[in-house]
């Protein structure tokens, strides 16, 4: 198996917090690896451990066979990971473009930032038409498609999807969840964290089940689907 990201033994400490407690989690190239858990499982801090973002943190991390433990951010970029966080975190107050043009600084590929911005306007037009817009004047779900453009703009082979569905109305969920599987087509791996289980179950290759910052279940969607495992881990928070 072609492995995009593992991880081994990964903690993640808040003070005296533990919020990730030796995680071991592999998510297989050109997959989407669900990630699920009640609220306050540890989601959000194992995503932003892998990124690089949070500080406290031991454990191994590897990207496409690298070792990135302790690595910057900006090394984990570079390493082609690209991330959408949780609460989407575009800025409301610039444009669309302007979204864009910050995202494409830390472009890696060979293309420009003016062209990779040009294929994110071709690939979701409505970002296209309202180039000029105020980010935060756009819908919830126009705002994650900005935040999956912006992601989009490092040219990644791995995507961290921090609950990209919540909030967003039923058919701009179908919508974004189609955007995801179009991304695995292409050869993207992604980890996608989602508090909607059944959904991301609906289109997962694996999955795996967090409880109190622990690994409660891993496997692919059939083996996890209905467990009891699945049903106390969101009954847990
Ligand atoms: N910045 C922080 N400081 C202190 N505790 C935090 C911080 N971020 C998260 N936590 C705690 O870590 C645990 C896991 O949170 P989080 O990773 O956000 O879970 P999830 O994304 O699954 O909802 C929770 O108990 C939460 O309260
Ligand atoms: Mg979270």
């Amino acid at each position: 198996m072609d492995i995009a990201l593992e991880t081994e033994a990964l903690d993640v400490r808040y003070g005296q917090i533990q919020a990730v407690r030796s995680i071991n989690l592999v998510v297989p190239k050109a997959c989407i690896t669900a990630l699920l858990g009640a609220n306050g499982a540890g989601k959000t801090s194992t995503v932003m451990a892998i990124a690089g973002v949070v500080p406290n943190v031991s454990g191994k991390v590897s990207i496409f066979g690298q070792d990135m433990t302790g690595a910057t951010p900006d090394t984990i970029i570079r390493a082609g990971v690209a991330i959408t966080p949780e609460g989407r975190r575009i800025f409301a107050s610039l444009s669309v473009e302007e979204n864009l043009i910050l995202a494409g600084a830390a472009t890696t590929k060979s293309t420009t930032s003016a062209e990779r911005r040009a294929m994110m306007m071709e690939r979701f037009p409505i970002l296209g038409e309202r180039r000029r817009q105020l980010a935060g004047l756009l819908s919830g779900g126009e705002q994650q498609m900005l935040a999956v453009a912006r992601a989009l703009m490092s040219g990644p082979r791995l995507i961290l999807m921090d609950e990209p569905s919540l909030g967003l109305a039923p058919q701009m969920v179908d919508t974004m969840f189609a955007i995801i599987e179009e991304l695995r087509a292409e050869g993207i791996s992604i980890l996608l964290v989602e508090q909607n289980a059944s959904l991301a179950l609906e289109i997962a290759d694996h999955a795996v089940v967090l409880a109190n910052g622990k690994v409660a279940a891993a496997g692919t969607p059939s083996e996890i689907v209905g467990q009891d495992i699945l049903k106390s881990a969101y009954l847990a928070a």
